[in-house]
């Protein structure tokens, strides 16, 4: 979900509508706002996008307001509906709350408050927790924020949450744990987000609150109190983005843009970092750290998602120039079996958002088991670079389109340099093939630009199997994580049914599915698996299936055999990950397109998952 709120001289509904329109990745299934004048404090909410809250506000008059908070939802307590959308009065009606996040222990306090009389309009956990809040307030006869500090020393779960009052126009309480709350300060007023999308173009000076932080926004002062009450000195934050940096700047869509991007994507992850002139190569995340990751007994990577396919690439990467074991684990499962963990291994989390709720939990059992975390992300001062221990940014810039594009190829960017980096100081990198490799990372951006130039052969291709219900997506080696990310891609903003799977092992199973309509996408490149992979191929051939294979520039054997051949520079086996997601990435782009899908907004995901 995402969260936006103002308080200052501005009239604050364009603000956050504004806002709420930047955050919209983050959730869309309902969104809606509060507002304070003098006439009272107005809830207005919506199912569905910010187009229609807006439609809705249009024929709404008196919405003159300088202080209002909003909310964009990705349901996770009742259907996306008004009634659930947020925000979600308390009985009274004095107070308004937004939220993003779970609370646990809803139902039991619901059941309390039931028991004493208090009714429920809507099915969230929201409504319960703004009710255990007005509660906590009436009886005690306490400030808002005493009865929010009582309040949430009650609550299990996470949340950021923002608090209007309608007795305290000049006021906005806010509170994180677990879920991500940024605080914008301007000149004469603050701006409060999930993260700094809506804020940047006002101002550049941020706070981030930690978990198990308030902050109250009174006549136009901010102070932070932890929830013992102690309080502490706000740290004001300089931010480096740019504002077109989140904007569409020509392109019909942001997943458009985010792929046509990654030429400059990957050069700024490498940049600074990489030069393989001089043979250097330095991770600053890692100086303070290379002993451990030099010495680790084992990796363990974890992620979820798009971040858990750059993973994959990284297990190849690691194990071939490292010679180190390596454990590529879904955050989700890693975090609830019990894994085995200890002090000599090395934590890899790969987030692109920071903020993945299940990524976070493994990095706090890692860490409570003594192994070193490193973070892999992509959004600076999000939740996990600030729960590892060390860590790297992707700098691949804002990524705005829900299917990640532009962050897989920069998180592999800097896995590949941090494997360089380890088989060099292990002694398992020759100083020649080190330089080799360092040579060929550093030709990527120029590769990838030169893959991005089949895009109209691509939507030829995209024309033809537009109405295809179900594809398959084969590779080997370091090309088998990237037939998941191609076929997961194409799930995820086409609704076309898709698996990625070893292509070996197509003949255990999926070769059943194979017939005259099924498409079977290959990544077919000249790597040590290429021979393999032209066996398979004749396998679909021979059972009538259509063939679609990403190739080598120049490769002949696998033209004669395949329907279509999308052509990409020869590279590196280790690096052919980043440059074969491209014309697939734009494959699954064209057919959603074709299809009338929503491709920066597909129907059930969201961006940012932080509730687990
Ligand atoms: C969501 C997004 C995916 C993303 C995954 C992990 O499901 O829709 O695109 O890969 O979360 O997100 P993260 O921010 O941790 O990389």
């Amino acid at each position: 979900c995402g969260i936006v709120a103002y308080v200052g001289q501005q009239e604050a509904l364009p603000i956050i509508l504004k806002g709420l329109r930047r955050l919209e990745y983050r959730g869309y299934d309902s969104a809606g706002v509060a507002l304070l004048n003098e006439k009272g404090l107005g809830v207005y909410k919506k199912k569905g996008k910010v187009s229609e809250l807006e439609n809705f506000l249009s024929s709404n008059e008196g919405l003159t307001s300088k202080i209002g908070i909003g909310h964009t939802r990705w349901a996770t307590h009742g259907e996306p509906n008004d009634v659930n959308a947020h925000p979600h009065y308390s009985s009274s009606e004095k107070l308004a709350i937004i939220h993003n996040g779970i609370i646990e222990n809803y139902e039991v306090l619901k059941k309390d408050l039931e028991k004493r009389g208090y009714q429920f309009q809507s099915d969230t956990d929201t409504e319960v927790f703004v009710k255990f809040i007005e509660d906590i307030y009436v009886n005690n006869d306490c400030s808002l924020e005493e009865a929010l500090r009582l309040a949430l020393h009650k609550v299990v779960g996470a949340y950021a949450i923002v608090l209007i009052n309608k007795e305290e126009p000049d006021t906005l309480i806010a509170a994180r744990k677990g879920s991500p709350l940024v605080i914008g300060v301007g000149e004469d007023e603050y701006f409060l987000a999930s993260d700094a999308t809506p804020i940047i173009e006002y101002t550049n000076k941020v706070v981030y609150l930690d978990d198990y932080e308030i902050a109250v926004i009174r006549n136009n002062r901010l102070q932070v109190k932890t929830i013992e009450n102690i309080e502490t000195s706000p740290y004001i934050n300089q931010l480096e983005l740019e504002l077109e940096a989140i904007e569409k700047g020509g392109y019909e869509h942001f997943m458009l843009k985010e792929i046509y991007e990654q030429p400059k994507s990957i050069a700024d992850c490498l940049r600074g970092r990489l030069d393989a002139k001089s043979g250097r190569l330095v991770l600053g995340g890692l100086r303070d750290y290379m002993n451990k990751f030099q010495n680790a007994e084992r990796i363990i990577i974890t992620a979820c998602g798009t971040s858990w396919h750059a993973g994959l690439v990284a297990e190849y990467l690691f194990e071939e120039f490292a010679r180190v074991p390596v454990e590529v684990e879904y955050a989700s499962e890693f975090r609830y079996r019990n894994p085995v963990i200890n002090e000599k291994d090395f934590l890899i989390a790969i987030s692109q958002s920071g903020e993945t709720a299940d990524t976070l939990a493994a990095i706090e059992l890692a860490k409570s088991k003594g192994a070193t975390i490193f973070g892999v992300c992509n959004v600076v001062g999000s939740s996990i670079p600030r729960a590892t221990h060390a860590g790297s940014y992707t700098h691949a810039g804002p990524e705005i389109g829900v299917a990640s594009t532009k962050a897989f190829t920069a998180q592999i960017s800097v896995l590949a340099m941090m494997a360089l980096k380890l088989g060099y100081q292990r002694g398992t990198l020759t100083e020649s093939k080190y330089v080799q490799l360092l040579h060929e990372l550093a030709s990527v951006p120029s590769k990838v630009e030169e893959a991005l130039t089949s895009n109209e052969a691509i939507k030829y291709i995209a024309e033809e199997y537009k109405d295809v219900r179900n594809a398959l997506y084969l590779g080997r080696g370091y090309n088998f994580p990237v037939a998941l990310e191609g076929a997961l891609k194409l799930k995820e903003i086409s609704y076309i049914h898709a698996e990625g799977y070893p292509a070996a092992e197509m003949k255990h199973g999926p070769i059943a599915l194979i017939d005259e309509e099924m498409p079977v996408i290959f990544i077919a490149t000249q790597d040590s698996s290429y021979e393999k992979v032209v066996s398979n191929i004749q396998e679909v051939k021979a059972r009538k299936g259509k063939v679609i294979a990403v190739v080598t520039k120049g490769d002949t054997q696998v033209k004669n055999m395949a329907d279509h051949v999308i052509e990409i520079p020869a590279i590196h086996e280790a690096f052919v990950p980043l440059v074969a997601v491209v014309p697939l990435q734009l494959l699954s782009y064209h057919i959603a397109v074709m299809r009338g899908c929503n491709v920066d907004q597909p129907r059930n995901l969201a961006k940012s998952v932080t509730v687990e």
